[in-house]
C-alpha cells in the first residue's frame, strides 16, 4: 500500500508520518518511510540544490523539473521495487506537492504540471493521501519560532505564495478520491487516531 501525507510547511505532517510508521510496525507490516524531495542518492543531491538558499536564481521552470527529477528516480528506485515486495510504503510528500507548490502556488499551468507528473510518476499513484490542512497563520507562527538560518529556499517564501498553495491542496482535494483532509490544528494524537481509523476503513472496502 503506497502512503502519502501532504500540506504546507508545519503543518506537522512529518510528526505524523513517524507515528503512522510506528503503529504499523508495531501491527508487524514491513514499512518503508521515505520524504520528497530526497530518498536515494541521486534524489538527496537534487534536494541539497533545491533546498539551497544560494540558489534564488532558480527559475520555477527548473524548480518543477528538479523536483520531477528527484520524484522519478524515487519511484524506480525505491518506491516500486518496495510496494513488489509487500511493504507499506509512507511517503512524506510526493507529486500532490508539484501541483499545489508549483503549480498552483508558483502559477505553472496546471495541464502542464499533471503531463510532467505523469512523466515523473507514470501509474504509481498512492492509494490514500492525508492531507494536514493547517491556516497560513498557523504555518507562520510556527515558523516565527525558528530561526532563519533555519529555513530553507521554499520554507522563506511569502504568506501570499502559502494562501495559493493550501487552497490549491483543497482543490486538488475536491478532485481526487484518495484525499482525506484532517483538521492540522487538532492535537498530535486525535489527528493520529483520525489517520489509522482512515486506513482501517480503506483496508476494508479493498477486501470487499
Ligand atoms: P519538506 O520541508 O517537507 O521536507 O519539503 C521541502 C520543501 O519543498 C517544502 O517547502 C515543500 C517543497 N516542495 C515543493 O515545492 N514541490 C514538491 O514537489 C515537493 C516534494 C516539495
Amino acid at each position: 500500500m503506497f502512503i502519502t501525507f501532504e500540506g504546507i510547511d508545519f503543518c506537522g505532517k512529518s510528526t505524523q508520518v513517524e507515528l503512522l510508521q510506528n503503529y504499523l510496525i508495531n501491527k508487524g507490516k514491513k514499512v518503508l518511510l521515505i520524504r520528497e524531495p530526497g530518498g536515494t542518492e541521486i534524489s538527496e543531491k537534487i534536494r541539497t540544490i533545491l533546498l539551497d538558499k544560494k540558489n534564488y536564481k532558480m527559475s520555477i521552470e527548473s524548480e518543477i523539473l528538479l523536483f520531477s527529477a528527484s520524484r522519478a528516480q524515487l519511484v524506480r528506485e525505491k518506491i516500486r521495487p518496495f510496494l513488489d515486495d509487500g511493504y507499506y510504503v509512507i511517503s512524506d510528500r510526493f507529486h500532490d506537492s508539484t501541483t499545489a507548490y508549483q503549480g498552483y502556488g508558483r502559477g505553472i499551468p496546471i495541464e502542464s504540471v499533471m503531463n510532467i507528473n505523469k512523466v515523473a510518476i507514470d501509474n504509481t499513484v498512492p492509494d490514500i493521501t492525508f492531507f494536514i490542512d493547517i491556516p497560513v497563520s498557523v504555518s507562520v507562527n510556527r515558523k516565527n519560532l525558528k530561526h532563519p538560518n533555519e529555513l530553507d529556499r521554499i520554507e522563506i517564501s511569502k504568506d501570499h505564495f502559502y494562501e495559493k498553495v493550501r487552497s490549491g491542496y483543497l482543490q486538488i482535494a475536491l478532485q481526487e478520491k484518495r484525499f482525506r483532509v484532517i483538521d492540522g490544528t487538532l492535537n498530535i494524537a486525535e489527528i493520529h487516531n483520525i489517520i489509522t481509523s482512515e486506513l482501517i476503513l480503506f483496508e476494508k472496502k479493498e477486501l470487499v
